[in-house]
């Protein structure tokens, strides 16, 4: 399936989104790896994650509502946000993707969602993160969070996305907030020791 993914991608995206979507494929990979999830599924999802990247907005609203996809206000003044939801439209209809798991990945990789699965904020991450995306002090931090503490790296991926959508002067959909008080709640979770003081607690 890979190779006839490839194919379809040479003729609906540029050279350096496929050089992107490559990227996210093997951080998605390397994370799945790491955190003993299913890889061959993290590999599809990022490969798959921006199939529907450069359909037109008009495209993108037709086919989310056909879908019986909510497409609240936010969405509907900036339809380039339902290309995640659109994409795994895609990976199903397109090249037969039946697996839930990889479909909810590749439509969670822009917003998120509270209670997303592990395999999801892996694909979320590698969006932000792969290597594509630059070398600056900042991503390379995140980085090294993506490999330490899973839902960290992803309540911090969404501070990072905020920071430049607020300086970017640009709509914030609540998903991302919402998404991101629940990694920063989970994160402080998973860090905290069983049997130690709360006051003593060290969230890492
Ligand atoms: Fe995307
Ligand atoms: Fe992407």
């Amino acid at each position: 399936m890979r190779d006839r993914v490839l194919t379809w991608l040479a003729d609906n995206v540029p050279a350096s989104r496929l050089q992107h979507i490559l990227g996210v494929e093997q951080m998605s990979v390397e994370l799945a790896n790491h955190y003993h999830l299913d890889v061959e599924k993290a590999a599809q999802a990022g490969l798959m994650h921006d199939l529907a990247k450069y359909f037109k907005p008009n495209l993108l609203l037709q086919m989310a509502r056909n879908e019986g996809i909510e497409v609240d206000p936010v969405c509907e003044a900036t339809p380039h946000l339902l290309h995640a939801d659109v994409s795994a439209i895609v990976a199903r209809d397109e090249f037969g993707v039946r697996d839930e798991a990889v479909l909810e990945a590749i439509a969670l990789h822009t917003l998120g969602r509270p209670g997303m699965s592990d395999l999801s904020c892996v694909v979320f991450i590698a969006d932000t993160l792969e290597p594509g995306r630059g070398e600056t002090p900042e991503l390379e931090a995140l980085r090294q969070v993506s490999f330490s503490n899973l839902y960290k790296a992803l309540w911090l991926t969404c501070d990072y996305s905020l920071r430049y959508l607020l300086d970017s002067h640009c709509s914030i959909h609540p998903r991302t907030i919402s998404t991101r008080n629940w990694a920063l709640s989970k994160s402080s979770q998973k860090t905290r020791p069983v049997n130690r003081p709360t006051d003593t607690v060290v969230v890492s």
